[in-house]
Protein backbone atom coordinates (compact mmCIF):
# COMPACT_ATOMS: atom_id res chain seq x y z
CA UNK A 1 0.00 0.00 0.00
CA UNK A 2 1.14 3.63 -1.00
CA UNK A 3 2.16 5.95 1.69
CA UNK A 4 0.22 9.05 2.12
CA UNK A 5 2.15 12.14 0.62
CA UNK A 6 2.09 15.83 0.63
CA UNK A 7 -0.06 15.44 -2.00
CA UNK A 8 -2.47 13.45 -0.32
CA UNK A 9 -2.22 15.65 2.35
CA UNK A 10 -3.15 18.92 0.12
CA UNK A 11 -5.72 17.37 -1.41
CA UNK A 12 -7.37 16.74 1.82
CA UNK A 13 -7.66 20.48 2.73
CA UNK A 14 -8.64 21.15 -1.01
CA UNK A 15 -11.52 18.56 -0.41
CA UNK A 16 -12.56 20.21 3.13
CA UNK A 17 -11.69 17.17 4.76
CA UNK A 18 -10.22 17.52 8.07
CA UNK A 19 -6.34 16.20 8.44
CA UNK A 20 -5.46 13.71 11.61
CA UNK A 21 -2.63 13.95 13.12
CA UNK A 22 -1.43 11.61 16.53
CA UNK A 23 2.04 11.43 17.64
CA UNK A 24 3.87 7.96 17.53
CA UNK A 25 6.98 6.82 19.37
CA UNK A 26 7.95 3.32 18.03
CA UNK A 27 6.43 0.22 15.91
CA UNK A 28 3.90 -0.66 18.09
CA UNK A 29 2.21 2.90 17.88
CA UNK A 30 3.23 2.95 13.98
CA UNK A 31 1.61 -0.10 13.93
CA UNK A 32 -1.43 0.51 15.95
CA UNK A 33 -2.11 4.17 14.31
CA UNK A 34 -1.48 3.36 10.63
CA UNK A 35 -4.19 0.63 11.40
CA UNK A 36 -6.45 2.91 12.54
CA UNK A 37 -5.77 5.10 9.82
CA UNK A 38 -4.67 8.24 10.84
CA UNK A 39 -3.61 10.69 8.29
CA UNK A 40 -0.09 11.36 9.52
CA UNK A 41 1.69 9.84 12.53
CA UNK A 42 4.32 13.04 14.07
CA UNK A 43 7.29 11.78 15.33
CA UNK A 44 6.86 14.15 17.83
CA UNK A 45 10.07 15.09 20.38
CA UNK A 46 7.63 15.24 23.11
CA UNK A 47 8.84 11.93 22.91
CA UNK A 48 11.36 13.44 25.57
CA UNK A 49 8.22 13.83 27.60
CA UNK A 50 6.04 10.71 27.02
CA UNK A 51 9.13 8.11 26.67
CA UNK A 52 12.06 9.34 27.81
CA UNK A 53 10.93 11.32 30.63
CA UNK A 54 12.35 14.28 30.68
CA UNK A 55 10.92 17.65 31.90
CA UNK A 56 11.00 19.26 28.68
CA UNK A 57 11.89 18.18 24.73
CA UNK A 58 15.36 19.90 24.77
CA UNK A 59 17.49 17.50 26.12
CA UNK A 60 16.01 14.85 22.79
CA UNK A 61 18.88 14.29 20.46
CA UNK A 62 19.22 13.40 16.50
CA UNK A 63 19.88 9.88 17.47
CA UNK A 64 16.68 9.73 19.94
CA UNK A 65 14.44 10.85 16.87
CA UNK A 66 16.19 8.74 14.12
CA UNK A 67 16.15 5.55 16.40
CA UNK A 68 12.30 6.32 17.19
CA UNK A 69 11.33 7.51 13.68
CA UNK A 70 13.05 4.15 11.89
CA UNK A 71 10.73 2.10 14.39
CA UNK A 72 7.42 4.05 13.63
CA UNK A 73 8.40 3.84 10.03
CA UNK A 74 8.67 0.22 10.16
CA UNK A 75 5.71 -0.48 12.30
CA UNK A 76 3.60 1.49 9.75
CA UNK A 77 2.31 1.33 5.77
CA UNK A 78 0.51 3.63 5.24
CA UNK A 79 0.58 7.29 7.01
CA UNK A 80 2.68 9.71 6.42
CA UNK A 81 5.56 10.16 8.67
CA UNK A 82 6.37 13.41 9.96
CA UNK A 83 9.58 13.74 12.34
CA UNK A 84 10.39 16.73 14.58
CA UNK A 85 14.00 18.37 14.74
CA UNK A 86 15.05 19.15 17.98
CA UNK A 87 16.11 21.82 19.94
CA UNK A 88 19.34 22.79 18.22
CA UNK A 89 19.71 21.45 15.71
CA UNK A 90 18.60 23.69 13.00
CA UNK A 91 20.36 26.97 14.04
CA UNK A 92 22.18 27.77 10.81
CA UNK A 93 20.67 26.43 7.42
CA UNK A 94 23.75 24.49 7.26
CA UNK A 95 22.51 22.78 10.02
CA UNK A 96 19.15 22.63 9.24
CA UNK A 97 19.64 20.61 5.50
CA UNK A 98 22.65 18.34 7.43
CA UNK A 99 20.14 17.19 9.97
CA UNK A 100 16.77 17.25 8.20
CA UNK A 101 18.85 15.00 5.77
CA UNK A 102 20.00 12.27 8.31
CA UNK A 103 16.24 12.42 9.64
CA UNK A 104 14.97 11.55 6.04
CA UNK A 105 17.76 9.23 5.13
CA UNK A 106 18.37 7.14 8.41
CA UNK A 107 15.02 6.67 9.25
CA UNK A 108 12.51 6.31 6.30
CA UNK A 109 10.40 9.19 7.44
CA UNK A 110 9.16 11.80 4.49
CA UNK A 111 8.95 14.93 6.26
CA UNK A 112 10.28 16.93 8.73
CA UNK A 113 8.97 19.36 11.30
CA UNK A 114 10.92 22.64 13.04
CA UNK A 115 9.46 24.82 15.48
CA UNK A 116 10.01 28.93 14.95
CA UNK A 117 8.70 32.28 13.25
CA UNK A 118 9.77 34.10 10.47
CA UNK A 119 13.68 33.63 11.72
CA UNK A 120 13.68 30.05 10.45
CA UNK A 121 11.98 30.83 7.18
CA UNK A 122 15.01 30.80 5.61
CA UNK A 123 16.26 27.51 6.90
CA UNK A 124 12.43 26.10 5.71
CA UNK A 125 13.16 27.07 2.57
CA UNK A 126 17.10 25.72 2.37
CA UNK A 127 15.49 22.29 3.34
CA UNK A 128 12.99 22.47 0.84
CA UNK A 129 15.28 23.45 -1.79
CA UNK A 130 17.14 20.05 -0.93
CA UNK A 131 13.87 18.22 -1.51
CA UNK A 132 12.50 17.38 1.88
CA UNK A 133 9.02 18.65 3.25
CA UNK A 134 8.90 20.82 5.94
CA UNK A 135 5.89 21.58 7.90
CA UNK A 136 6.48 24.61 10.36
CA UNK A 137 5.06 25.06 14.15
CA UNK A 138 4.20 28.50 15.88
CA UNK A 139 2.23 29.84 18.79
CA UNK A 140 3.38 27.52 21.85
CA UNK A 141 6.81 26.12 20.85
CA UNK A 142 8.01 23.80 23.12
CA UNK A 143 11.39 24.27 22.38
CA UNK A 144 11.34 27.70 23.72
CA UNK A 145 9.58 26.27 26.90
CA UNK A 146 12.10 28.96 29.05
CA UNK A 147 11.12 31.80 27.00
CA UNK A 148 6.98 31.27 26.46
CA UNK A 149 6.28 29.45 29.58
CA UNK A 150 3.51 27.17 28.55
CA UNK A 151 0.86 30.40 27.71
CA UNK A 152 -1.87 30.57 25.33
CA UNK A 153 0.11 32.71 22.18
CA UNK A 154 -1.66 35.50 20.39
CA UNK A 155 -3.28 37.42 22.85
CA UNK A 156 -2.39 40.63 22.90
CA UNK A 157 -2.37 42.72 19.17
CA UNK A 158 1.42 42.85 18.61
CA UNK A 159 1.57 38.99 18.99
CA UNK A 160 -1.23 38.25 16.66
CA UNK A 161 0.31 40.47 13.92
CA UNK A 162 3.81 38.83 14.73
CA UNK A 163 2.36 34.96 14.60
CA UNK A 164 0.18 36.28 10.77
CA UNK A 165 3.40 37.57 9.88
CA UNK A 166 5.13 34.02 11.03
CA UNK A 167 2.61 32.31 8.99
CA UNK A 168 2.87 33.96 6.08
CA UNK A 169 6.72 34.05 5.89
CA UNK A 170 6.78 30.21 6.77
CA UNK A 171 4.35 29.31 3.96
CA UNK A 172 6.67 31.53 1.33
CA UNK A 173 9.58 29.64 2.42
CA UNK A 174 8.09 26.42 1.15
CA UNK A 175 6.63 25.23 4.67
CA UNK A 176 3.65 22.28 3.08
CA UNK A 177 1.25 22.34 6.28
CA UNK A 178 2.18 24.13 9.32
CA UNK A 179 0.91 23.66 13.07
CA UNK A 180 -0.61 26.19 15.26
CA UNK A 181 -0.01 25.35 19.22
CA UNK A 182 -1.80 27.11 22.01
CA UNK A 183 -3.26 29.89 20.19
CA UNK A 184 -6.01 32.81 20.58
CA UNK A 185 -9.11 30.40 18.60
CA UNK A 186 -9.59 33.90 16.40
CA UNK A 187 -6.34 33.90 15.36
CA UNK A 188 -6.13 30.59 14.66
CA UNK A 189 -9.22 30.75 12.72
CA UNK A 190 -7.79 34.00 10.54
CA UNK A 191 -4.26 32.15 10.08
CA UNK A 192 -6.06 29.33 8.29
CA UNK A 193 -8.42 31.33 6.27
CA UNK A 194 -5.27 33.38 5.27
CA UNK A 195 -3.18 30.65 4.63
CA UNK A 196 -2.99 28.08 1.35
CA UNK A 197 -1.31 25.71 3.44
CA UNK A 198 -3.17 23.35 5.66
CA UNK A 199 -3.28 24.52 9.08
CA UNK A 200 -2.86 21.63 12.04
CA UNK A 201 -4.27 22.98 15.54
CA UNK A 202 -3.33 21.54 18.90
CA UNK A 203 -5.10 23.31 21.92
CA UNK A 204 -6.05 26.07 19.34
CA UNK A 205 -9.83 25.34 18.25
CA UNK A 206 -12.36 23.72 15.90
CA UNK A 207 -11.24 26.10 12.85
CA UNK A 208 -7.91 24.69 11.95
CA UNK A 209 -7.64 22.09 8.89
CA UNK A 210 -6.48 19.23 11.03
CA UNK A 211 -6.18 18.57 14.34
CA UNK A 212 -2.89 17.49 16.53
CA UNK A 213 -2.32 15.22 19.97
CA UNK A 214 -0.01 13.33 21.95
CA UNK A 215 -1.20 10.08 22.03
CA UNK A 216 -0.43 9.33 26.00
CA UNK A 217 -2.61 12.24 26.26
CA UNK A 218 -5.90 10.88 24.69
CA UNK A 219 -5.25 7.18 25.95
CA UNK A 220 -4.72 8.29 29.43
CA UNK A 221 -0.99 6.78 29.94
CA UNK A 222 0.62 9.65 31.24
CA UNK A 223 0.57 10.05 34.83
CA UNK A 224 1.73 13.59 35.01
CA UNK A 225 0.03 16.85 33.37
CA UNK A 226 -2.34 16.64 30.68
CA UNK A 227 -3.19 19.52 28.75
CA UNK A 228 -6.99 20.60 29.86
CA UNK A 229 -7.82 20.71 25.92
CA UNK A 230 -7.21 17.07 25.54
CA UNK A 231 -10.14 14.62 24.84
CA UNK A 232 -9.17 11.81 26.83
CA UNK A 233 -10.69 8.50 24.81
CA UNK A 234 -9.35 5.83 27.36
CA UNK A 235 -7.73 5.40 30.72
CA UNK A 236 -4.69 2.63 29.75
CA UNK A 237 -2.90 3.58 32.55
CA UNK A 238 -5.31 2.24 35.17
CA UNK A 239 -6.01 -0.99 32.80
CA UNK A 240 -2.19 -1.57 32.65
CA UNK A 241 -1.80 -1.16 36.49
CA UNK A 242 -4.69 -3.27 36.63
CA UNK A 243 -3.42 -6.17 34.21
CA UNK A 244 -0.04 -5.89 35.93
CA UNK A 245 -1.34 -6.08 39.35
CA UNK A 246 -3.67 -9.39 38.70
CA UNK A 247 -0.10 -10.80 37.01
CA UNK A 248 1.55 -10.61 39.72
CA UNK A 249 -0.96 -11.80 42.17
CA UNK A 250 -1.53 -15.22 39.81
CA UNK A 251 2.95 -15.64 40.34
CA UNK A 252 2.60 -14.95 43.91
CA UNK A 253 -0.31 -16.67 44.88
CA UNK A 254 0.57 -19.78 41.79
CA UNK A 255 -2.49 -19.53 40.32
CA UNK A 256 -0.23 -18.91 37.25
CA UNK A 257 1.43 -20.81 35.33
CA UNK A 258 -1.47 -23.98 36.34
CA UNK A 259 1.50 -26.72 35.73
O1 LIG B 1 6.33 17.03 19.85
C1 LIG B 1 5.10 17.00 19.66
O2 LIG B 1 4.42 16.06 20.04
C2 LIG B 1 4.50 18.13 18.94
C3 LIG B 1 3.02 18.20 18.84
C4 LIG B 1 2.32 18.13 20.11
C5 LIG B 1 2.54 19.27 17.96
O3 LIG B 1 5.20 18.95 18.45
Amino acid sequence: MKRNTIRTIKKLKEDGEKITVLTGYDYMWGNCLDNAGVDIILVGDSLGNTVLGYDTTCPVTMEDMIRHSAAVVRGSEKALILIDMPFMSYVTSEDAVKNAGRLIAETGGQAVKLEGGLEFAPMVRKIVENGIPVCAHIGLRPQSVNIQGYNTQGIDYIDKIKLKEDALALQDAGAFMIVLEKMDFDLAAEITDMLDIPTIGIGSGQRCDGQVLVIHDILGLFDKFVPPFVKQYANLRGEIIKAAKAYIDDVKGNVYPEK
